[in-house]
């Protein structure tokens, strides 16, 4: 099979309140767009990896990698202004013979070289797919500080990322949400309204995104080996 990954590592990192792009923010030592350019290099399906977001900000942090990492790389697209059309961006840099196409968070830096493997493999086989986790708390509906409804977790799982498709549904999915007026922060979501089937494939709590001072500081913590 031929999966080609976009990573997204466009977005500005506002809820982090560092001042700069979150994908070039230090954790552990090195940038946090390099962790995730990392696994991608040990994922046996993915062929190439096309970085999406500003090339002279992420220069510095590419030149920080493994050179398998760098190998792997085979183009960058500049970002969009929404998450989806930064991944549009990056979709059009594809090139036609990728069968699967993988989208994935830099601000997710532990996704494993396995998780992007086995996405792949399940997009490939039922079209598409996307990491998950089952959700451990219940969920409230609250309205001006008063509960509406409990929504039972039963059923309900967390989406993550990598998520994917077979290329030309993805591409569909992309040109079908553009000219209806849809946003969705979920790649998948963008299939699922074109009435297809999408695969689950667990993961672990650990490929959290880093949204927060919060997260950031948990991630230094797991590495560190104490979270
Ligand atoms: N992203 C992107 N282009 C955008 C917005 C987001 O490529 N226009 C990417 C981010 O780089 C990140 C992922 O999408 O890897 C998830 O987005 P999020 O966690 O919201 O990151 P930021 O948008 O950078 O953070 P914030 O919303 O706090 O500004
Ligand atoms: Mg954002």
């Amino acid at each position: 099979m031929n999966a080609v990954a976009i990573l997204l590592a466009a977005g500005t990192g506002e809820r982090l309140g560092l001042g700069l792009p979150k994908a070039t923010v230090d954790l552990g030592g090195r940038p946090l767009v390099a962790w995730s350019l990392e696994a991608l290099a040990k994922a046996g399906v993915v062929r190439g990896v096309i970085v999406v977001g500003d090339a002279n900000a992420l220069a510095p942090a590419l030149e920080t990698l493994s050179p398998q990492a760098r190998m792997k790389i085979v183009g960058q697209a500049e970002g969009g202004v929404t998450r989806q059309a930064s991944c549009a961006s990056g979709l059009a840099r594809v090139a036609p013979d990728a069968e699967v196409v993988l989208v994935h968070d830099a601000a997710r830096p532990f996704a494993e070289p396995a998780l992007f493997d086995a996405v792949a493999r399940a997009a490939h086989e039922h079209g598409a797919a996307l990491a998950a986790e089952p959700l451990a708390d219940t969920l409230k509906r609250v309205a001006d500080g008063r509960v509406l409804e409990t929504i039972e977790r039963a059923g309900l799982w967390r989406a993550q990322t990598p998520q994917g498709a077979r290329r030309a549904l993805l591409v569909e999915a992309h040109a079908r949400a553009r000219a209806d007026g849809v946003l969705a922060t979920d790649d998948v979501a963008l299939v699922e309204r074109l009435g297809h089937a999408v695969h689950v494939v667990p993961a672990p709590s650990s490929n959290r995104k880093i949204t927060t001072l919060d997260d950031l500081a948990w991630a230094e913590a797991r590495l560190k080996g104490a979270a």
